[in-house]
């Protein structure tokens, strides 16, 4: 696992990247499409990232990388429809003991999930799984919230 000033260095990197593939396109499901792409290649020690985004009472499936997964969550369930319901960000170092994990794929051990909140709504959440557990930590938190910003501005 890199050191810290490395970790926030790559996420830079990162956002740099990310922008540049997104400027001057509306299209958010093509941005999604690279914005997962860009992390599930860029980030070590992941086994998905990918997007799930708000379709009424639900989460339903968007671009992603890695196995197949669940198509809709119910809002306020698992990992994902709790960041959404909170409107908050969730960082699970062990998601066999959060209430409620749902388990796409059983190699993931650990999860970070950051919502889209756009005007006050939560439009959808960023997903990432790691097979390591505590693989994401507050530099995690912070890079993929910074990533999600410029997702969201463009
Ligand atoms: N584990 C998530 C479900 C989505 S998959 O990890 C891709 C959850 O508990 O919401």
């Amino acid at each position: 696992m890199p050191m810290q000033s490395d970790k926030n260095q790559l996420y830079r990197d990162l956002g740099r990247q990310l922008q540049s593939l997104i400027e001057g396109e509306p299209d958010r499901i093509a941005n999604a499409a690279n914005m997962a792409a860009l992390i599930f290649n860029g980030l070590p020690e992941l086994n998905w990232a990918g997007f799930y985004f708000t379709q009424g009472q639900e989460l339903v499936l968007g671009p992603f990388q890695g196995q197949p997964a669940c198509v809709r969550i119910a809002w306020g369930n698992g990992v994902c429809g709790t960041a959404a319901s909170r409107g908050e960000t969730v960082l699970v170092p062990d998601v066999h003991v959060f209430p409620g994990h749902i388990a796409c794929d059983p190699v993931s051990q650990s999860e970070l999930v950051v919502p889209l909140v756009e005007e006050g709504r939560v439009t959808g959440v960023l997903d990432l799984d790691s097979p390591k557990l505590a693989r994401f930590d507050a530099g995690d938190q912070a890079g993929c919230e910074h990533l999600v910003a410029v997702f969201l501005k463009r």
